[in-house]
């Protein structure tokens, strides 16, 4: 199988990228959020994997800050990739590459809300001590994870800053 081409997704990805969420997610509409990030004037990241012509996975990284110091981090989510094209490791290349370009950006810490069964894989640790922009349930709190990109640095507190679309409560409840 043909290794899949990670880069950054161009406006004309649009309708794809959109296509894929409802095949991933079969029981979760993420659309609403994908379109309002994608389409709105958010500091992003997003990356497609393409294998051939096709987009077979997809990532979104927000440029996300703390309140209090105004210190860049950055927000993953959402992640997927095509269900034909699962545990071939697109998944993981997405991360990295997200990852690398914010370690570049000297950010100190890439968060997630995700499984993290998963997200460890990739080097996320559990409880992350920044508080997120909307309380979470108890029993997320293992999930709200955290992956710090500066060797050395002491774990951020404060309260997470995100720009509009993430602001949503739904997002950050059961
Ligand atoms: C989760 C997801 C993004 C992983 O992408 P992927 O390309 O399949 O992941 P990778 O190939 O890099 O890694 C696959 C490994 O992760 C494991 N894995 C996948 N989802 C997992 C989960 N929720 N919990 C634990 N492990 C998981 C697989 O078992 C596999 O490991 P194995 O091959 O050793 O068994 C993809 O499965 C997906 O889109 N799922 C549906 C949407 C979703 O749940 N997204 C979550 C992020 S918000």
């Amino acid at each position: 199988m043909a290794e899949p081409t990670i880069r950054a997704a161009l406006p004309s990805d649009l309708a794809d990228i959109l296509d894929l969420y409802p095949k991933a997610f079969p029981d979760e509409d993420l659309v609403p959020l994908v379109r309002e990030l994608l389409e709105g004037e958010v500091d992003l990241l997003s990356l497609v994997a393409t294998r051939g012509e096709a987009i077979v996975g997809h990532v979104i990284f927000t440029a996300c800050k703390v309140e209090e110091t105004g210190e860049p981090v950055a927000l993953l989510g959402p992640l997927c990739v095509s269900p034909d094209c699962q545990r071939q490791g697109i998944g993981s290349r997405l991360i990295a590459a997200g990852v690398a370009e914010f370690a570049r950006r000297e950010v100190r810490e890439v968060l997630v809300l995700g499984d993290p069964a998963y997200y460890s894989r990739a080097g996320f640790k559990p409880r992350a001590a920044l508080k997120t922009p909307c309380p979470i349930p108890r029993e997320w709190a293992e999930a709200w994870q955290t992956m710090p990109l500066q060797p050395g640095s002491q774990p951020l507190t404060g309260q997470l800053w995100v720009p509009g679309p993430w602001q949503a409560k739904a997002l950050w409840s059961a």
